[in-house]
């Protein structure tokens, strides 16, 4: 057990997916997995493990935003000795060509800033994905004919933006999408020497002010899930 996950030792999985939100983990291990067994309920940050083709996996919520998520990421890899954490969660897009239902693959997440950005003092890490996960993503996106941009995205700290110049700035700059956890996954999981990938449905977008109904959500963010379970076990 640790301060925000109740799990026993040897009840965390190796390959742990993270979605943000509890009940999409619910519904992921439930939809997904085998022999699934709750594994943390504390705050109501559901955590379950199970088997997916006969491999242990474990699907724990981060909640929202890099805080939450560093907070969850770092028990998972200190304390559980998680090896391949795989986000899987919903983004904005951001470029024309990128469209609502896509799929995003993280190779990049720049940020304003980061929990992790007090020990880099003047210099800006570039947090990137690892390239066995990410190789293999997009192996399994085109396997599944799924629609797939590979490229940079946006870790914001806020959902409710004031500043819509930092937004103009990353558009313009070819970023993919915007969400708000991707950056510090990446960061800690090169900090200890685990594998990170950000597998990301768009939801809704920034330039078009389209988003997906919520009858529709299901089906795309069963894509991602699957991407990512094929990616993490390839
Ligand atoms: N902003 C930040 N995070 C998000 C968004 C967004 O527009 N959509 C989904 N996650």
């Amino acid at each position: 057990m640790t301060i925000h996950i109740g799990a026993k030792p040897g009840q965390i999985a190796d390959t742990v997916l993270l979605p943000g939100d509890p009940y999409r983990a619910k519904w992921a291990a439930e939809t997904f997995l085998n022999d699934v067994e709750l594994v943390n309920e504390v705050r109501g940050m559901l955590g379950f493990t199970g088997l997916w083709n006969g491999k242990r996996v474990t699907i724990q919520g981060s909640g929202m935003g890099m805080p939450s998520l560093s907070i969850y990421a770092n028990e998972l890899i200190r304390d559980y000795d998680a090896k391949t954490l795989i986000r899987i969660g919903s983004c904005g897009g951001m470029q024309e060509q990128v469209a609502v239902r896509d799929i995003i693959l993280a190779m990049t997440a720049s940020t304003l800033t980061t929990p992790s950005r007090g020990i880099f003092k003047e210099l800006s890490y570039a947090p990137c994905a690892d390239w066995s996960l990410l190789r293999a993503a997009v192996g399994a996106a085109e396997r599944r004919d799924t629609r797939i941009h590979v490229g940079g995205i946006y870790s914001s700290d806020v959902f409710y933006d004031e500043r819509p110049d930092l937004n103009e700035q990353m558009v313009r700059h070819g970023i993919l999408g915007v969400e708000m956890e991707a950056a510090e996954l990446y960061t800690l999981a090169a900090r200890y020497g685990r594998r990170a990938l950000a597998v990301l449905t768009v939801s809704d977008h920034l330039l078009t002010g389209e988003a997906l109904p919520s009858d529709q959500r299901e089906t795309s963010f069963g894509d991602m899930v699957e991407i990512a379970l094929e990616a993490a076990f390839s």
